[in-house]
């Protein structure tokens, strides 16, 4: 992950980079064995599971968690349960989000996605897998009274009314829905965006702030923060979907413009959505000023989320 020297000065910027590859490797390994093969588990469903989980996305959400943690002054490792609970929900929503019913794709961090590699049903088991796996990993391994906050933090973040509801509002934005047409306003379309992807960014940070042990005001300062760059990181996917190439990107590109979805290029154009897009994170970064030097890492993600090429 390349942090652009914009934020921070050079050597700092390496020093950085070397602590995101550390933090990403013991994400990497936590999920390795959280996803290996268990009793009863059909050797096809785990097969789907890791092939997914293990593929080499960004695990940009559980090191939002893990910054979070630091911001208020925990220590990493506690907040590494919550990390890959996170991640583990972040691959079902991909896993669903690349099926022929959804956006039909074929591609997904650089390889066939899910249901190429395997078939529809292994590909919609894995990602009801991956939901429940999430919780488990949560009541397994976070301490006992920070169960029932975690819990609820992720259950309402990826449930009806956000990262799923928004999922439903953006298919239906492609008109499939005749009957009940919504609005393609950007009022509605921000909306979908905050709660489609927003809302687990958010999560992110708040359940890596609950491990932590975030007071009551940090914990709305990090929820605050990750509702501008969840809007942001939106924006700017909706952006490289028509200005990168699936070479650069592990995805197919421009196939926003092909389903008819409502995004912000689309409806605003390149430009306005970019600089939309660096006013959310300029605030965001702004925002985190109370966390002093501890929250400069997190700064320094938040700016990753516009400058990203992939
Ligand atoms: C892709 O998320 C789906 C969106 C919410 C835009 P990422 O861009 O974080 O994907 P990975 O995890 O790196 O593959
Ligand atoms: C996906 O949005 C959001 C979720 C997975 C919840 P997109 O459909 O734009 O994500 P990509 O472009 O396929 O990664
Ligand atoms: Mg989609
Ligand atoms: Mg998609
Ligand atoms: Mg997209």
């Amino acid at each position: 992950m390349k942090i652009q020297e914009s934020t921070l000065t050079s050597a700092a910027s390496q020093d950085l980079e070397q602590r995101l590859a550390e933090l990403r490797h013991a994400v990497d390994e936590a999920l390795r064995a959280y996803t290996a093969t268990a009793p009863g588990c059909p050797q096809r469903l785990a097969d789907a599971i890791s092939y997914s989980v293990l593929a080499p996305g960004k695990r940009m959400r559980p090191l939002l968690a893990l910054l979070a943690c630091e911001a208020v002054g925990g220590e990493w490792r506690s907040a590494l349960p919550v990390a890959c609970a996170v991640e583990l929900v972040h691959v079902y929503s991909l896993i669903h989000d690349d099926l022929p019913a959804m956006d039909n794709d074929e591609l997904r961090r650089g390889q066939p996605t899910c249901h190429r590699k395997f078939d529809e049903a292994t590909a919609i088991l894995a990602g009801d897998s991956l939901q429940m796996m999430a919780i488990e990993v949560i009541c397994r391994d976070m301490p006992e009274e920070l169960v029932g906050p975690c819990c609820k933090t992720l259950s309402v973040a990826a449930g009806r009314c956000w990262l799923v509801g928004g999922q439903a509002d953006d298919l239906a934005a492609e008109g499939r829905f005749p009957d009940s047409p919504p609005p393609r306003t950007v009022e509605f379309l921000k909306d979908i965006h905050r709660r489609k992807t927003g809302a687990l960014i958010e999560a992110s940070l708040r359940l890596g702030g609950l491990a932590g042990g975030a007071s009551a005001d940090h914990l709305g300062i990090l929820g605050a923060f990750g509702q501008h760059i969840g809007l942001a990181f939106q924006i700017v996917d909706d952006c490289l979907d028509v200005e990168s190439t699936p070479e650069q990107l592990g995805k197919n590109t421009r196939k926003d413009v092909e389903h008819g979805k409502l995004t912000y290029p689309g409806l605003l154009g390149l430009k306005e959505s970019r600089q939309m897009a660096d006013a959310l994170v300029r605030d965001a970064i702004e925002s985190l000023a109370v966390f002093k030097d501890r929250g400069r890492p997190l700064q320094a993600l938040a700016q990753f989320v516009v400058e990203r090429r992939k």
